[in-house]
């Protein structure tokens, strides 16, 4: 789904995720590092607008980026908010913390060892991605290269490349034996973002990355005859800390925060990969015409598959339902009259 504003709805949402984080974790605050600063504006928000944080670290490499920075980080003073000019890419001396932000331009493969390195367990760790064409398919090759994983095409790419990213940070979690969730992972207009915890101990039963062959996967049609991924195969979101998420009240994007939400907390109790869309169901069960969203959600809801619009595009549903019984709901909501090709038999 693409907002206007993106990125400033996606700081909006920081701040919710920071007063969730805040109001579960109780009095204890955060020692943050927002790893590639730029003036600062991300961290600096959350460390006025939430209570999470007792101090950041933000860290800038560009000079003229930074001097705007270290102007905007001396509002907060020293014991709060401290800049460096340094390059993100090796483990400040302030480490470990209990939060990390890691905004890059492109891809954060660059940035993942030290981010890593440097995080507390248990600790939270925010990262984005906006190197969409690799992850969602566009360029393979540097998919496998970037992510050691073979990306989907096609309608459902951009959740396929949130998936992707999450099993590759899941991978890197695991080889230093650590263990991770998510928290809140979407899909924005032209980027990815994921807030995932990271914890101790990493045991097989929280490890849920494997391969999707399209041959046998029962949800939504992915295409080709190849498997694809590692991807993350469980929830994208912790539908009780997704619950904890409200609008900040210093919203700069008020209604799409609140929009948003309401989506990823609907979304929240479907626990299913990837989601249908009615134009795509009408061209596979050659419909005359797209059966109805509303209809679809209240009737799959009704045979008990849990059933929800998804934030990932504006008229895609996500549902617990195998594809066969969604094919066969699609053909009821839909007017029998209005069906370009007779039943067969
Ligand atoms: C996407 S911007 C960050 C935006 C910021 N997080 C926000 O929300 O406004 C990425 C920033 O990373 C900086 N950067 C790139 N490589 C870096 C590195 N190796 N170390 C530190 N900063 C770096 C760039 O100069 C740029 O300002």
């Amino acid at each position: 789904m693409f907002y206007n504003g993106a990125m400033a709805l996606d700081r909006d949402l920081s701040v919710a995720v920071a007063n969730a984080l805040a109001s579960r974790a109780g009095p204890r605050s955060w020692a943050a590092w927002e790893m590639l600063a730029a003036t600062g504006v991300r961290a600096l928000r959350v460390l006025n607008e939430s209570g999470l944080f007792s101090s950041v670290l933000l860290t800038e490499a560009n000079p003229s980026a930074y001097r705007v920075l270290e102007a905007n980080v001396a509002r907060f003073g020293p014991e709060r908010a401290r800049a460096l000019l340094r390059n993100a890419r090796s483990p400040p001396p302030d480490a470990p913390f209990d939060f990390i932000d890691l905004d890059p331009y492109g891809s954060p493969a660059p940035f993942v060892s030290s981010c890593f390195d440097s995080a507390r367990i248990p600790s939270v760790l925010a990262v984005t991605a906006t190197d969409l064409r690799v992850l969602a398919g566009a360029d393979p090759t540097a998919c496998e290269r970037r992510y050691g994983a073979r990306p989907l095409r096609g309608r459902l790419a951009p959740e396929g490349g949130l998936r992707i990213l999450l099993g590759w940070l899941a991978r890197q979690a695991r080889s230093r034996g650590v263990g991770l969730r998510p928290l809140l992972a979407y899909v924005g207009g032209h980027y990815l973002r994921a807030y995932v915890e990271l914890f101790d101990e990493a045991a097989d039963r929280d490890f849920f990355v494997s391969t999707v062959d399209p041959r046998d996967f029962t949800g939504p049609s992915i295409g080709g005859t190849t498997p694809v991924g590692p991807l993350w195969t469980s929830a994208l979101v912790d539908p009780a800390f997704v619950d904890l998420l409200e609008v900040p009240r210093s919203a700069a994007r008020p209604r799409e925060a609140a929009r948003l939400l309401e989506l990823l907390q609907g979304e929240a109790r479907v626990e299913a990969m990837f989601f249908f869309e009615a134009n795509e169901l009408a061209r596979e069960e050659a419909l005359a015409s797209p059966p109805r969203v509303d209809e679809m959600i209240r009737r799959l809801s009704e045979r008990g598959w849990p059933t929800a619009r998804t934030h990932v595009r504006a008229g895609g549903f996500r549902t617990t339902a195998p594809r066969a019984e969604v094919a066969k709901v699609a053909r009821e909501v839909a007017e029998p009259a209005s069906r370009t090709r007779p039943e067969a038999g």
